[in-house]
């Protein structure tokens, strides 16, 4: 499809045309986050966290490059190059470490936000699947690095963190206790363990950020869905990503930074553990191990197989369950058969996505609350009706649910009736028209 309004990349200066002519880099950025970029007119702010998550990748790349400058990958001195080095010696060390630490949260949190807006509109269906299973890979690699990054400042939850999710490899037969081992580099987590995990958790990033090219590259193929689910018919239904999706993923991006800086300033260690200001002590057991919040749904599940079933033991079922919690979630193109994207335009879906929200919200409580009679049956619960959802609920949805009415159009939808040619791209709609008067 070509657009009229796509003006083809000519570099002005001459040597930027010098450049361009040898490695058309320029051009490439052009096409894919410039001015010749289609994206569907109708984007509402859910779609603003893709672009966040790259900031908060690239945060946590600059700010943790700059802390392993004067970070001691040592059983002996992790804790105290953190604390006392990182914390109080090196210039704004306490802010590259707190920008750092919640700027992990914070990169969980857009993910989410990323994810759950993927859910409801159906972003997962053809022709994007591949977008949402590269994306699926990136949160993966998120995990592992934030894991092994919990464990670098050598405090309690660090070591006993370590332990305990090194520990789930133990719950596979025969192979499971020498993977351990392996992975660890001894029974326990020690020297061996934090060497490997530092050299990880540099790397990774890197990783994730190779694999956030082929997501964009892959989304590129097909462009953006919308909150519609409609495809893009003509060049009515885009405008160019810049300067229209620049200007608004900048301001919102600018103002969801103002949160992060709060938090980082004000309450730094909110989202944090205390027992993480104890050095490691192996002789020490923390009386509740938890691991950061952004775990704790995954936590609940593997907690919640709390009996043996057929040859499997409870901690191998747990184990299991909270791997295909995850890995079912790549089957999910093929699970909903519903031709109809947008949450919007299916009723029933739409009820079952909001329960799908609420059931996470208690998992997500269960997995850092201790464990006590009540919560282990809620988090039971709550785990089984998570799979009852994707392995039952929305294959039964897709099925029989009879969906609204489409737009026609991505532009209808948006004029509301109005021509889409009374609103040409990049103008005000004309003084009077159904779309002024909703503006105003
Ligand atoms: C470092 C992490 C990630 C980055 C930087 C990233 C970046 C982006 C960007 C910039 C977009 C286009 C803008 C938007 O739609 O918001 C996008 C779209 C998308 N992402 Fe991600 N993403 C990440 C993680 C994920 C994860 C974990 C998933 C799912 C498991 C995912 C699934 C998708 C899907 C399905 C789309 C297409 C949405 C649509 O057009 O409807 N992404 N991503």
């Amino acid at each position: 499809m070509s657009f009229s309004w796509a003006r083809p990349y000519e570099p002005k200066h001459p040597v930027a045309r010098w450049i361009d002519e040898r490695l058309p880099l320029p051009r490439l950025v052009y096409g894919a986050i410039g001015g010749g970029y289609p994206v569907p007119r109708n984007l509402n702010y859910w779609w603003n966290f893709g672009v966040l998550a790259g900031i908060f990748l690239t945060i946590q790349i600059v700010t943790g490059i700059v802390l392993a400058m004067h970070y001691y990958a040592s059983v002996d001195g992790a804790f105290t190059s953190v604390n006392q080095l990182i914390m109080r010696d090196v210039s704004a060390g306490w802010l590259l470490r707190y920008a750092h630490m919640n700027g992990a949260s914070f990169f969980f949190i857009v993910t989410y936000i990323h994810i759950f807006r993927g859910l409801y509109y159906g972003s997962y269906k053809a022709p994007r699947e591949l977008v949402w299973m590269l994306g699926l890979v990136i949160y993966l690699l998120m995990m592992a690095t934030a894991f092994m990054g919990y464990v670098l400042p050598w405090g309690q939850m660090s070591y006993w963190g370590a332990q305990v999710i090194t520990g789930f490899f133990s719950a596979f037969p025969m192979i499971g206790e020498p993977l351990r081992i392996w992975i660890l580099g001894g029974y326990a987590p020690d020297q061996a363990a934090l060497t490997r995990f530092f050299s990880l958790h540099y790397l990774l990033p890197f990783v994730i950020a190779a694999v956030v090219i082929l997501h964009i590259w892959a989304l590129h193929i097909p462009g953006s869905s919308n909150p519609t689910g409609v495809d893009v018919k003509d060049e009515r239904d885009t405008l160019p990503f810049h300067p229209f999706y620049t200007a608004k993923d900048g301001w919102f991006a600018a103002a969801f930074l103002l949160v992060y800086a709060l938090l980082t300033y004000f309450a730094p260690n909110y989202l944090g553990h205390p027992d993480n200001y104890i050095p490691a002590n192996p002789l020490a057991t923390p009386a509740h191990i938890v691991p950061e919040w952004y775990f704790w749904p995954f936590y609940a599940i593997l907690r919640s197989c709390t009996f043996n079933l057929f040859w499997i033991d409870a901690k191998l079922w747990g184990v299991l369950a909270m791997f295909g919690s995850i890995l079912l979630l790549f089957f999910l193109p093929w699970i909903d058969r519903s031709p109809v994207r947008s949450g919007s335009y299916r009723p029933v879906f739409k009820r079952f996505f909001w329960l799908l929200v609420v059931d996470i919200v208690i998992l997500g409580y269960v997995g850092g609350a201790p464990i006590t009679p009540f919560n282990a049956a809620l988090g039971q619960i709550a785990a089984a009706y998570y799979f009852v959802h994707f392995l039952i609920i929305l294959p039964l949805v897709s099925a029989f649910e009879t969906p609204l009415p489409l737009p026609n159009s991505i532009s209808e939808s948006v004029l509301h009736g109005e021509t889409a040619e009374a609103a040409p791209v990049g103008q005000a709609p004309r003084p009077g028209s159904v779309a002024t008067a909703t503006a105003e």
